[in-house]
């Protein structure tokens, strides 16, 4: 047996348009939804327990305070499981493509614009398998452009984020070195 939850909401807006409601619908079928369902089947032996969980919860998003809230609660909750022994992978999905919350056009660009394209569904189940296989407690997938994303990303300021990542560096390196000659 195994476990997919794969509910969510998206109420996205700058902070002084949040309100308690607000926020509360977006956590609730996240939190609350995957709470219950580690809760009601933590005695079963389960052979995967997946959360879809977004990389805003990863690395942020603009106007997703809540949104990336309700989705590093399903990360920690992972991380949670394996610690007691029980069958837990996060996903930290990118954009999706060809149907979900994802699928809208200026969306699509806005987000292709600053690196990051929308997966086929082919490709990130693909990757979920591996991750499965892999018996992964916390990952990300996305389809970066490093090129674009990482100038994106560091445009309001420098993120400790990204210092660890090879082909982060290898792009913040070129643009420093490009500086200063
Ligand atoms: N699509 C992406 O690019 C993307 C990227 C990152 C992460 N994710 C995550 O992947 C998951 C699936 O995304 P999606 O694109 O398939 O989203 P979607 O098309 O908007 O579907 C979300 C689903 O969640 C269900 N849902 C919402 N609130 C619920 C609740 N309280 N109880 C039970 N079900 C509830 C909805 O059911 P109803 O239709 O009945 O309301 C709907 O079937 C989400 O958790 C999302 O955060 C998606």
């Amino acid at each position: 047996h195994a476990v997919v939850h794969a509910a969510g909401v998206l109420d996205d807006g700058v902070l002084d348009s949040m309100s308690v409601e607000r926020v509360a619908g977006v956590l609730r079928p996240k939190v609350d939804g995957a709470r219950h369902l580690h809760e009601l089947t933590q005695d079963l032996d389960l052979s995967a327990f997946v959360l879809f969980s977004s990389l805003a919860g990863a690395i942020g998003g603009a106007g997703q305070g809540s949104y990336a809230a309700a989705n590093a609660y399903l990360d920690a909750l992972a991380q949670q499981r394996r610690a007691q022994g029980l069958a837990a992978t996060s996903v930290a999905w990118g954009p999706w493509a060809e149907a979900g919350m994802a699928v809208d056009g200026a969306l699509e660009d806005r987000l292709r614009r600053g690196g990051m394209a929308a997966m086929t569904p082919e490709l990130a189940v693909k990757a979920l398998q591996q991750a499965l296989d892999l018996q992964e407690t916390h990952l990300a997938v996305a389809d970066l452009d490093w090129e674009r994303f990482v100038p994106s990303y560091t445009a309001v300021r420098a993120s400790r984020l990204l210092d660890e990542m090879p082909e982060a560096r290898r792009v913040l390196e070129a643009a420093t070195a490009g500086g200063t000659t």
